[in-house]
């Protein structure tokens, strides 16, 4: 029951109509016998900045969850930013204190990397190779190697994006060993998937999976379908493999934590 007392929470997106995070984050706050809603926000580019400054307003807002195309301009509006979000210069979870500042930080890699070890992942020690550089990957490469990952290597597509995440945890780790290569996953330990190939039938795998060894966990970060076409082609390999899904579960406890 929504009352006067209820603290309110929000997403903003655009579109909007496919995010899961109000079912997850209210299922969430459920379980948790809080008295606090999420609700959807439709909010275009050219109208972000006003949403925000109002926002600020709301005496009982408790803060809002940012995804596509915001997480880059939202960071800029926050007055405090935690260190993966000045790491990778974008936010995805922002807390409103009581006089209407805004504390913003990036929680996709920490989920990751927690959904990980929950599963028995744990990436500390081991040679990682990251397919993709964008968003996701960027705060992925960022937790991997906060949690003392021995080697990263990011392969993307686009081999700048690659360099500008590496450059960017260099400064952010000096004694890290983190640099762009190929997408060959013979010398690694752990392979993640965090491009957008294997979320329509008809991609090509992100690389190629004869070269996986049985011992080297795969891992998606898609969430539908479930079982990718690379996660399928590593499981008759014989290797461990771990969903997408665990990302997002262990992000929505970050999230909330952060905000309440
Ligand atoms: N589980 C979770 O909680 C969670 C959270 C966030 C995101 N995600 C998922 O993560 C994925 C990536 O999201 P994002 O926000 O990082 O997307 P993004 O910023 O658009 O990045 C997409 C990445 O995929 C690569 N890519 C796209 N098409 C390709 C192709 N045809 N061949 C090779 N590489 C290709 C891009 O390479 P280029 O740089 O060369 O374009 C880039 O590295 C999505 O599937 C998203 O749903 C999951």
């Amino acid at each position: 029951m929504i009352t006067g007392n209820t603290r309110l929470f929000a997403i903003i997106a655009d579109p909007i109509a496919q995010v899961r995070t109000p079912q997850v984050l209210n299922a969430y706050f459920q379980s948790q016998d809080l008295d606090a809603v999420l609700v959807p926000v439709h909010v275009p580019a050219e109208g972000l900045a006003e949403v925000i400054a109002g926002f600020r307003r709301m005496k009982n807002l408790g803060g809002f969850i940012v995804t596509v195309p915001h997480k880059i301009q939202v960071a800029a509006l926050c007055d405090e930013l935690g260190p993966a979000a000045r790491a990778t210069g974008s936010v995805n979870t922002v807390r409103r204190e009581a006089d209407g500042r805004l504390a913003g930080d990036m929680f996709d890699g920490a989920g990751f990397v927690q959904g990980l070890r929950t599963q028995g992942h744990d990436p500390a020690g081991k040679r990682l190779l990251l397919l993709g550089a964008g968003g996701a990957a960027g705060a992925i490469a960022f937790s991997l190697v906060e949690a003392g990952a021995a080697r990263l290597v990011i392969a993307n597509r686009t081999l700048a994006k690659a360099q500008a995440i590496v450059q960017r945890l260099r400064q952010a780790f000096p004694h890290a060993d983190v640099r762009a290569g190929t997408a060959d996953p013979r010398e690694c330990d752990m392979v993640v998937n965090a491009t957008t190939l294997g979320m329509r039938a008809e991609d090509p795998l992100p690389l190629d999976a004869e070269l996986l060894r049985p011992e080297t966990v795969v891992a998606e970060i898609i969430m539908k379908p479930e079982l990718t076409p690379l996660l399928a082609e590593a499981h008759k390999r014989g290797c461990p493999i771990h969903y997408g899904r665990h990302m997002l579960d262990e992000q929505v406890r970050l999230m909330a934590r952060f905000m309440l």
